[in-house]
Parts: structure tokens; sequence; C-alpha cells
């Protein structure tokens, strides 16, 4: 075959399918996390949200009509028995595990010389350890089913450049994430494991509102280049890429997604 002719005759509509598939979202109740599970379970997906507020969690997957494709659990991603539990549940209720959604996440605002050990190292194990923890539970059973999956983690633009003050210890550990797909990308690429980062700037999210009023957004929105700033659809559309069959050839990658933030440079 013509190596630069393209074979693919895959309808776009099955691109995105995803019915058949099981997916995890991390910090699913609420946010980000709760914009990514509703479009995975748009696009056909069963999904687990496992959050640390299994409360939030029970109410966020009661909401959806067809309850047979959604499962509430409470797990802290720092833990590896949760992790573990997690995947436990997709297994026992949809059969495996195709997706892994990494988007819990802690963000508490503290100024670098007041960061003491409690917060810092409680950010490090959300964040950065709770990736590791939950992607080596996911991708253990991904290669035992033999037939490849998705890690996707919602990373942040702090892992490019601080885009405010006060979260030395937050972007500490999503430049940590940023490293360790990178290694993930490589070691599980054998398995058919694609492993990619989305990277969000500011999100209008119940995680948001301590760290920023209204016109703290409305100060932020003046550096964004596109002029608002983000939803939780508008990363739980790049995540569902990700996700699907519509990003098949990549792996390793950070994809940004912040309006345009970034380009205007780091916090000053
Ligand atoms: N909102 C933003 O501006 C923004 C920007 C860039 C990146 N992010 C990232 O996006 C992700 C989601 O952020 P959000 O704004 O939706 O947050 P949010 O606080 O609104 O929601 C986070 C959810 O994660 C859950 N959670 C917290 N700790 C957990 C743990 N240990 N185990 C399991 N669940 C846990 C919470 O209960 C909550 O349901 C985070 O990783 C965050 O760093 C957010």
């Amino acid at each position: 075959m013509d190596k630069t002719s393209s074979p693919e005759t895959t309808s776009l509509s099955e691109l995105v399918d995803l019915s058949g598939r099981t997916a995890i979202v991390t910090g699913g109740a609420m946010g980000i996390g709760l914009g990514v599970v509703r479009r995975l379970y748009e696009a056909g997906a069963s999904v687990v949200i496992a959050d640390i507020d299994g409360k939030a969690a029970e109410a966020a997957a009661s909401a959806f009509d067809d309850a047979g494709r959604i499962r509430a659990l409470a797990a802290d991603v720092s833990s590896a028995e949760d992790a573990d539990a997690m995947v436990r549940t997709a297994v026992e209720a949809f059969g495996g595990l195709d997706i892994l959604v990494n988007n819990a996440g802690v963000f508490q605002g503290s100024p670098f010389l007041e960061t003491g050990l409690e917060l810092a190292r409680r950010t490090l194990d959300v964040n950065l350890l709770g990736v590791m923890l939950c992607s080596q539970a996911a991708a253990r059973r991904m290669i035992e089913q033999g037939r490849g999956g998705r890690i996707v983690t919602v990373n942040s633009v702090e892992s490019v450049n601080p885009s405010v003050l006060g979260l030395s210890h937050y972007a500490a550990s999503k430049h940590g994430v940023a490293g360790l797909i990178k290694t993930m990308a490589l070691e599980l690429a054998p398995h058919g494991i694609a492993v990619n980062n989305v990277c969000p700037g500011g999100t209008r999210t119940p995680g948001l509102a301590p760290l920023m009023d209204e016109d703290g957004i409305a100060e932020l929105e003046k550096r964004i280049p596109l002029g608002r700033i983000g939803l939780p659809d508008d990363i739980a559309r790049v995540v569902l890429f990700l996700a699907s069959g519509l990003a098949a050839f990549m792996t390793g990658t950070q994809v940004i997604v912040d309006g345009g933030q970034t380009l205007r440079g780091a916090a000053v």
C-alpha cells in the first residue's frame, strides 16, 4: 500500500463512539471531572465516578438517566488500596477497563514562604502520586486484558509556567505530572496504552471559588486572549478527544486548553 495515502475509512461518529468501553474518572463528582463524566457518558461509555467525597459522587451519579452505565465510589486517589478498588469496581460492574481519567486534584493557595510541609505533602500526594497510583492500577488491568487503553490526566498550565502567585507547591506537583507521563507513555506504549495530559488554564469550578472571587475572574479574563475563563466542558471536550479514536496516534503529549492564556507569559 502507498504509505502516503490514508487507508482510513472509519466514520467520524465511529471514532468518537465509546459504546462498550469503560472509564474511571477520578474527582468526577464536580467541576471539570463531572464535565468529563458527562461527555464520556454521552459518547456511550460506562463510567465509574471515583471521588473522595462519596456523597457528592452518589449525587452526581444519580443525575444520569441510565443508571446502568454509571457507578459511584468513595475513593482517595492517594491510596493504593483505593486505586485498586476503583479498578475492581469498573471490572465487576462493567467487565473491564479501557479509559482512566486522572482528574482529582487539590489547589489550596499559599505563598511560598508560608507553605508548610503538610499542605505541600498533601498536594504532592494527591496531584502527583495519585496519578501514579491510579495509572499503575489501571495499566495493570489494561495489560491483563490485552486490548490497550487510554490514560488522560488533567494537568494544568501551571506545569508550563506560573499563571498566578501562591501556588508553588501545586506547580511542583503539576510539573511532576508532566514528567511522569513521558516515561509512562514510553513504558506503556508496547501494550497499546496511550498516555496524554490536558492542561487547563483558569476554569470556573467549585474548587476555583476559594482562590478567586468574581473580581479576580474578571481580572484574569483580561489576560485571556479568547476573552473568558474556561468552563468544565471546554476541558471535557479535549479529554473526550484524547480518549477517542480521533487521538489514535498521540502519546506522551500535553494539550494546553486555556483560551491562549499561556501566550501572555508567566504571572507577575
Ligand atoms: N479549576 C481550574 O482553574 C483548574 C485549572 C487548571 C487545572 N485544574 C485541574 O483540574 C482538576 C479538577 O479541578 P476542578 O477545578 O474541577 O476541582 P474541584 O475542586 O472543583 O473538583 C475536584 C474534585 O476532586 C475531588 N477530590 C479531591 N481530592 C481527591 C482525592 N484525594 N481523591 C479523589 N477525589 C478527590 C473533590 O472531591 C472534587 O469532587 C484538578 O486536577 C486541577 O488541578 C483546574
